[in-house]
């Protein structure tokens, strides 16, 4: 499967809304190379973005984050997965449609709850009342996911079929 013009399918939403296990979905799918921007600068730092939160502070994360971003929307072809909260910057939106279709994931607050009570990577939610914490900073971001090309609900979807109803969106065809 090959997209029109060969452009970079950008993942944004909130965390929890699904974009790595998509961006897997997604990669197998059409054969794309997959771009996680948390992972890239994890590797850059030498260490996890936890420990980039706890030694630098929010702040210096969004530089590398957005270092990262231009990096991968500079290429094409790719599934680019990027962090919750990379849309807030108009450079890194800029970046991703250069080269590239947005597509949001939209997750509502208990769906984020749930999926990211699972693990304590997430800096941003380590606090007293998580859901207080989620709700805040979804009413404050929102808009900014929704000035994405594709909009899709993942709290009752699977990765494949989120995957599917993306690239259908896409209007991708079938070549050979
Ligand atoms: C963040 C989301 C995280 C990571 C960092 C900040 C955010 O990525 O970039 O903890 O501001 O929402 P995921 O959305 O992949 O969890």
């Amino acid at each position: 499967m090959v997209q029109k013009e060969m452009k970079n399918i950008v993942l944004t939403g909130f965390m929890g809304a699904g974009k790595t296990s998509v961006s897997a979905e997604l990669a197998r799918l059409t054969g794309f190379a997959r771009v996680e921007v948390d992972e890239e600068i994890e590797r850059a730092a030498g260490m996890t973005i936890t420990e980039i939160f706890e030694k630098f502070g929010e702040p210096r994360f969004r530089e590398m984050e957005t270092a990262e971003i231009k990096k991968a929307a500079s290429g094409k072809g790719a599934i680019i997965s990027t962090g919750g909260g990379a849309v807030m910057r108009e450079e890194n939106t800029d970046a991703m449609r250069a080269n590239g279709v947005i597509v949001y994931l939209r997750a509502g607050p208990a769906t984020v709850l749930e999926r990211t009570s699972r693990n304590s990577d997430r800096p941003l939610l380590k606090v007293e009342d998580p859901l207080e914490k989620i709700n805040e900073l979804l009413a404050m971001r929102r808009p900014y996911y929704e000035r994405a090309d594709i909009i899709v609900d993942t709290d009752l979807a699977t990765p494949r079929e989120v995957a599917k109803e993306i690239l259908e969106k896409l209007q991708w065809e079938r070549q050979g």
